[in-house]
């Protein structure tokens, strides 16, 4: 049975790897996206951040563009006020947003934008929109928006660099947006973004997430496509704990 949207290609591949391009080498990055393919990596996470939302300033829809690759494009905009903006982002060829409530003057309203927008590489493939939550913004934000998105991602990170520690935190507020979403009735998808490494992706995919994002620990500088095929199977062997209930807590 073949999956045409991007929700479903997620859904069904859960848990799913989402590698950071932000620490690769972006004067090689067609090759290091072929590196991530042929890893059996299926998503390109890339994190735009504008220097007003957050410290640091990387990217725009035109290197989104640029990126000539089959895997999905999960878009991460840390950027303020995103209303005018995201539709570049769906024109470059994002297959999943990202945006924050804590950088919006009126989010619902930006999400009930992108409900129209059609995906540019495949109308087929739909467009994923999700809400990314700073590990100091309350869930509660969260309960307005459940049905105007199908990815929640929590930050363990504070935004702005690659490299920094997993805020262990992020681990409560999985089990509770979890929660919230059994209850919403509604087939959404929980992601984790920030921190993750070779030492903790496991037990990060054992908390039963989606998505899972990390971006240093796979382009490293040194050994990135050993670093990935790590992290595929370290969460396949951390979704078959959590699949059999077993915790080690
Ligand atoms: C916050 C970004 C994350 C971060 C991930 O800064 O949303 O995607 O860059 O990078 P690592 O995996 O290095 O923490
Ligand atoms: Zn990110």
């Amino acid at each position: 049975m073949s999956f045409s949207t991007a929700f479903e290609i997620l859904r069904e591949s859960s848990p799913v790897v989402s590698v950071g391009i932000l620490t690769a080498d972006l004067l090689s990055l067609g090759s290091e996206l072929a590196l991530l393919e042929r890893s059996g990596v299926q998503v390109a996470h890339v994190d735009v951040m504008d220097g007003c939302f957050c410290p640091m300033m990387t990217v725009g829809p035109p290197l989104i563009k640029a990126l000539k690759t089959p895997l999905l494009k999960d878009v991460h905009l840390m950027i303020a006020e995103p209303l005018n903006k995201v539709a570049d982002y769906v024109a470059a060829g994002a297959d999943m947003i990202t945006i924050h409530p804590e950088a919006c003057s009126h989010v619902h309203r930006v999400l009930q934008q992108m409900r129209m927008m059609k995906n540019a590489n495949d109308p087929e493939r739909g467009l994923v929109r999700g809400v990314g939550l700073n590990p100091g913004t309350p869930l509660e934000v969260l309960e307005p928006l459940l049905d105007e998105l199908e990815l929640i991602l929590l930050l363990a990170v504070n935004p702005g660099w690659g490299g920094q520690k997993f805020i262990p935190s992020a681990r409560g507020r999985v089990e509770k947006v979890k929660r919230m979403i059994a209850d919403s009735g509604r087939k959404i998808l929980l992601g984790v973004d920030g921190g993750i490494t070779r030492d903790n992706i496991a037990d990060v995919a054992a908390l039963g997430v989606d998505l899972i994002v990390t971006g240093s620990a796979v382009f490293d500088g040194k050994a990135a496509e050993a670093n990935a095929k790590f992290m595929l199977e370290a969460v396949k062997k951390g979704f078959r704990i959590q699949d059999s209930g077993f915790s080690c807590q």
